[in-house]
């Protein structure tokens, strides 16, 4: 067995209600005067009311500017706000944006050069405020990772920040905050849950905790993902979801992912589409290519996601894993097809580039890639 560390959240707080808790961790860590870093929409709809509510007593600010898959700048303004505030410690609520823009400005404010200096992994000098992520959708898993991803404009590239320093304080999983969740982005982020179980179990670094995690979310996520995008109020539907995310973070936060999530990063860098959405457009064509690799993985995988796989062989057993996600992702009405998001097809090169110069997420995966082997995937989901 291979020498593998874990690492995740320093707390996890899980469970309807589990907001409760909020005043409490605020005070364990020494937060006299926390920043509260949203979006607007999440204020618009009553959440950050909520939060602001179980605050009593203490001194607060709130940073609403988060923006989906946010670009450096959100990070540069949170932190000006952040340092003209006196603030000494963040509270994420959000999806993976805004939990990444708090992660981004606790490395960042104690920091005098430039963010994109912090760019990479364990450039992070020193470690900066405490971080207490709530996260409203299921989901990214950032609340147990220590990574934040950024959208660098210039290069039309999503860029992270990797560093054990951004791994969150305390997690608060309270399901009940991604009620309000429109389907879109419950279909988005719940099959972004998906890719992370499933790049984490055929991962080179997977390890038995992280395949364990692995494999539950997945089963998890094959029955609820469906139900909670049905039915936004199906509280078991949503209950299953969040501990599924997380779950699938604690696995890829340790893991890794591979090159579903390398070549659907010029997607999201370029195009600006949703990052669970570029993830789904290719987790079928990534999967088709991998299968060889690991077919018994594969084999797993059809069976957490509910196929019978008795008296097949195994790469009969791993096409059915390939099924599998393709009809999950057309339950939850996910756009097939590059084209369907008016990528042009000459930039396939281009983003065939991009995603072969990710060798951080591209050295995870079972199966090697060439980048005339990317062009040919691109040009499969085409
Ligand atoms: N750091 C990590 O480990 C990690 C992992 C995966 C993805 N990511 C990053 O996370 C970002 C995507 O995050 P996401 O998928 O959670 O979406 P998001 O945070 O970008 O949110 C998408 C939209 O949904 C809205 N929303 C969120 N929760 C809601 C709720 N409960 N009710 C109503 N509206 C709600 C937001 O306001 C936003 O408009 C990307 O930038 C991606 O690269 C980070
Ligand atoms: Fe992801």
């Amino acid at each position: 067995m291979n020498i593998s560390t874990f690492k995740i959240a320093n707390k996890l707080i899980t469970g309807n209600g589990a907001t409760e808790c909020l005043l409490q961790e605020v005070e364990r860590l020494g937060m006299k005067n926390p920043l509260i870093v949203t979006d607007e929409i999440l204020q618009k709809i009553g959440v950050i009311e909520k939060i602001q509510s179980l605050l009593k007593g203490i001194s607060y600010g709130v940073f609403t500017g988060v923006e989906p898959e946010p670009e450096f700048y959100v990070v540069e303004e949170c932190t000006e706000v952040f340092r003209k505030g006196m603030h000494d410690g963040l509270i994420a609520v959000g999806g993976g944006s805004a939990i990444d823009t708090a992660k981004a400005v606790s490395a960042f404010s104690p920091f005098e050069g430039n963010l994109i200096e912090l760019v990479g992994t364990d450039l992070v000098p020193v470690k900066g405020a405490p971080i207490i992520a709530i996260p409203t959708t299921a989901g990214t898993g950032s609340e147990v990772t220590n990574i934040s991803i950024l959208s660098d404009k210039d290069a039309q590239l999503k860029k992270g920040i990797v560093s054990d320093y951004l791994l969150p304080d305390v997690a608060i999983v309270a399901p009940e905050m991604t009620l309000t969740m429109p389907p879109s982005v419950t279909s988005a982020s719940g099959i972004d849950a998906l890719v992370h179980a499933i790049e984490a179990y055929i991962s080179v670094n997977a390890s038995p905790i992280t395949d364990a995690l692995a494999i539950g979310a997945m089963k998890m996520i094959g029955k609820s993902l469906p139900k909670a995008y049905a039915n936004p109020n199906n509280v078991e539907a949503r209950e299953q979801m969040a501990t599924a995310s997380l779950m699938a973070g604690m696995a890829f936060g340790n893991a890794g992912v591979g090159a579903v999530h390398a070549l659907a990063y010029p997607l999201g860098g370029r195009y600006h589409i949703a990052h669970g959405v570029s993830n789904a457009l290719l987790l079928p064509f990534v999967m088709e290519w991998n299968k060889i690799s690991c077919v018994e993985r594969f084999r797993d995988i059809a069976e957490a996601l509910g196929e019978k796989t008795d008296g097949l062989s195994d790469s009969e057993a791993a096409d059915k894993a390939v099924q599998a996600m393709k009809r999950l992702c057309s339950e939850v009405n996910i756009p097939k097809g590059l084209h369907a998001f008016h990528i042009p097809e000459e930039a396939i090169p281009d983003m065939a580039e991009d995603a072969s110069k990710n060798n951080r997420l591209l050295k995870n995966n079972p199966r090697l890639l060439s980048k005339l082997d990317i062009e040919q995937i691109y040009r499969s989901a085409y």
